[in-house]
């Protein structure tokens, strides 16, 4: 099939590569001249794991092309995927100036019948927003349809997760246009629901919004387990052993970051308030997360007391493991704290270190967590990368100027720390 993807952030850019690599021609629009001019050139504009060589791969078989000329795309293709930014605005509702502005452009060069379809995650009602936009604007007397199709990827697991989803959401206005969606995933072999448009949506918002709910959920009982000596990876196990519960989403920490739960869920809060309902539970799972870093300062605080002049050894940047993003990242917080109550940061994160130099240029960056660990009055947990797990733990004892670790997300036994010599703080247990 002809496609064209529009916008070449993260969703954008993976469901272009993947596309081509399923066999489709595809033309990806950006407006950035420079994303565009390095993109042909192979140069990724962000980290994720077998990215770089799919786009290479199928830009060399001539399947996968990219372009600012957002006239070729539409003109040449039969589905039209919108997939740029929906930012929030700074009362938590939904920015859709990117999706108006494109969905403007669509109508001037439509030339023959298409289906548009909306990746980008935007709230209940930007469909028939669109539709109306086209129809509008439309230059030539062409018939056209507009699709939800929300995108459920992963950063870090992109690729499988747009390889191999757990469910493939098509929200459409009749079945016939369903099917041509339909075809396009066939090969996926993944399961497939058929919705209306108004459906879609929500499903992308409440899946979100849910997994948010699950981890505050265990962030409370965290806390809980923190005061009557409970441990809260029992505490998750045993609940996550109920199929109905489920164990993923369950680990506690310094709460949620990346660029769709926080966006999510004051979105969805935001949409219910539009229509005269007080989501007051997903305030709550809102508050509990941003009340995380607070926590977590009061225990690294009530062990060490000023932290004028004490120099702490962060590990970890991203917002989670396998990215180099920064968006909504516990890290920043902290840094920003750990700096106004005085305290020397020295850094370690395997591939976020760049992004973070252009917010934080003078943190102390190090080569590797050991270097970060030298002489460090503690060691802070922020983001459970693989190789901190794995990390000589007697070497770093050795370095450090006294063995404390602060763990942000669990990533190590107590026991196995106490039993080396260290004084070991994690979350909820
Ligand atoms: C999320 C959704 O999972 C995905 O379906 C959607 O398309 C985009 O938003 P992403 O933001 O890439 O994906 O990361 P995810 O792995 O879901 O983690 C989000 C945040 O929750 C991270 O900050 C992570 O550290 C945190 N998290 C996750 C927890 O604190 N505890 C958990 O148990 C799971």
């Amino acid at each position: 099939m002809n496609i064209c993807v529009i916008g070449t952030g993260y969703v954008g850019l993976v469901t272009g590569a993947v596309f081509a690599d399923l066999g489709n021609e595809i033309i990806c629009v950006d407006s950035n001249e420079e994303k565009v001019r390095n993109l042909n050139k192979g140069v990724m504009p962000i980290y994720e794991p077998g990215l770089e060589e799919m786009v290479r791969r199928n830009m060399s078989d001539k399947r996968l092309f990219f372009t600012t000329s957002i006239q070729n795309g539409v003109e040449k293709s039969e589905l039209i995927f919108i997939a740029v930014g929906t930012p929030p605005k700074d009362n938590g509702e939904t920015d859709l100036s990117q999706v108006k502005q494109v969905a403007g452009e669509i109508a001037e060069y439509i030339n023959d019948y298409k289906i548009i379809i909306n990746k980008s995650t935007v709230p209940v009602g930007t469909g028939n927003l669109v539709r109306e936009i086209v129809g509008k604007n439309k230059q030539k007397q062409v018939d056209f349809d507009v699709v939800s199709n929300p995108e459920f990827l992963r950063e870090g697991s992109a690729i499988k997760d747009t390889l191999h989803p757990d469910r493939i959401v098509i929200g459409a206005p009749s079945h016939k246009v369903a099917m041509k969606l339909l075809e396009l995933y066939s090969t996926l072999e993944r399961p497939m629901l058929i919705t209306d448009v108004p459906s879609a949506e929500m499903i992308k918002y409440a899946s979100n919004s849910f997994l948010a709910t699950k981890i505050s959920f265990i962030n409370a009982i965290a806390d809980i387990c923190e005061k009557v000596d409970a441990d809260v990876l029992q505490v998750a196990k045993g609940m996550g052993w109920d199929s109905r519960i489920g164990p993923d989403f369950l680990q506690a920490g310094l709460g949620y970051g990346g660029s769709c739960f926080p966006k999510d869920t004051e979105s969805l809060f935001h949409t219910a308030a539009k229509y005269g309902i007080d989501f007051g539970l997903l305030r709550e799972v809102i508050t509990i997360n941003e009340g995380r870093v607070d926590h977590f300062m009061g225990t690294i605080e009530g062990r060490m007391g000023d932290l004028s002049g004490k120099v702490l050894a962060m590990l970890g940047l991203a917002f989670k493991p396998d990215t180099d993003d920064l968006r909504e990242a516990k890290s920043l917080e902290l840094i920003e704290r750990f700096l106004k109550k005085g305290a020397v940061v020295k850094t370690y994160d395997p591939v976020a270190m760049e992004n973070c130099k252009r917010v934080y240029p003078n943190l102390i960056y190090c080569e590797n967590p050991y270097e970060a660990a030298k002489d460090a009055d503690a060691l802070v947990i922020i983001t459970e990368w693989r190789e901190f797990k794995l990390l000589n733990l007697e070497r770093i004892k050795a370095i450090m100027k006294q063995p404390l670790v602060f763990d942000g997300r669990n990533i190590y036994d107590p026991r196995v720390k106490k039993k080396l010599g260290f004084e070991y703080y994690g979350i909820g247990r």
